[in-house]
């Protein structure tokens, strides 16, 4: 089954377009360190959904941005996105043997390589948003594409959120106390996504905010979704170990409220990031579709 034979053929190009430039952009598997290299394209390559670059580019396409302005944008939060899921399959966090329908990056490089290959990864996010020729023209927007990704990726970010997960692991937490995790973890860098689309976009500041009521809606419902699928998926068609969140005694939406309480979430969240965008009509038609496939996805 294709896995994202939901989508309709604006995003599935869309997906073959970001692979296509994160093939480029990663290092070569013959040259040294090899391994490493590896690793890392191991990690990014073959398998995913995209969801993350297909924000970057839906969020400009409502303000009319073409593609080629947005590669480097939609690789960098997807490899950032890669290095967090290499990281968070570690022995040391979820220790996870399955991703995307493989053996884990550890698995397959051991440990350190994993661990190098997040650290390299993240690098390389940085690198690719620093050297985009698309900002050598305006420095202000580069910059402010590096501080959206870097918080979205530090400790008020993915990197915190990750860290509140593992301390609440056994714990019983308040719905807000997982809101708030969730908005970190999984969240933040999804937010960042469309805030860096919309900031190729040039859009403007209120466009920018109804995007971003969008993104904190869709940011949320992606993990709770995420919940949901672990509770009632099949690891065969997540591609991932189903039932891991409750074995780990992790605190997930269905653990503190239950799944019907939680599909009502998820409902009332995918409602509110399509009001959000409503003013931007047709122009914002691929979020929407982005916002339905993340409520309703099957892995
Ligand atoms: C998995 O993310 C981790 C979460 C943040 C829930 P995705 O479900 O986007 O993983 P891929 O990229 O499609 O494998
Ligand atoms: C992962 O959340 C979030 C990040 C990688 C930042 P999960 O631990 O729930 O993701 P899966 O279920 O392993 O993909
Ligand atoms: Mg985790
Ligand atoms: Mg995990
Ligand atoms: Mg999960």
């Amino acid at each position: 089954m294709n896995p994202n034979s939901k989508l309709g053929p604006t995003l599935q190009a869309l997906i073959l377009r970001a692979e296509q430039a994160l093939d480029r952009c990663l290092p070569p598997a013959e040259q040294s360190p090899a391994a490493l290299h590896r690793a890392m394209r191991y990690a990014v390559l073959g398998g995913g959904k995209r969801l993350r670059p297909l924000l970057v580019y839906a969020a400009a396409h409502a303000f009319g941005e073409s593609d080629p302005q947005l590669d480097a944008a939609a690789c960098a939060v997807e490899l950032i996105h890669a290095y967090s899921l290499v990281h968070d399959d570690l022995p040391a966090m979820d220790d996870d043997a399955l991703r995307r329908g493989r053996p884990t990056c550890h698995i397959v490089f051991g440990e350190a390589m994993a661990i190098l290959a997040g650290d390299a990864l993240q690098a390389l996010a940085f690198e690719i948003l620093a050297d985009d020729p698309a900002h050598q023209t305006d420095a202000t927007t580069g910059i402010a594409m590096l501080r959206v990704l870097s918080r979205a990726c530090g400790a008020e970010g993915m990197a915190g959120g990750q860290s509140l997960d593992l301390a609440a692991v056994g714990q019983q937490l308040t719905l807000a106390e997982l809101e708030h995790m969730h908005a970190l973890k999984t969240g933040a860098l999804i937010r960042a996504s469309v805030q860096m689309g919309a900031l190729v976009a040039r859009a403007d500041a209120e466009a920018l905010q109804a995007l971003d009521r969008y993104a904190h809606a869709v940011g949320l419902a992606f993990q709770v979704r995420d919940d949901i699928l672990d509770v009632e998926g099949e690891s065969a068609v997540l591609g991932k170990t189903a039932g891991k969140d409750a074995a780990a005694a992790k605190p997930t939406f269905p653990s503190i409220i239950g799944l019907d309480a939680s599909r009502a979430r998820l409902a009332e969240l995918i409602e509110s990031a399509l009001a959000a965008i409503e003013p931007l009509g047709n122009k914002g038609s691929l979020l929407a579709e982005l916002a339905r496939y993340a409520g309703h996805r099957a892995h």
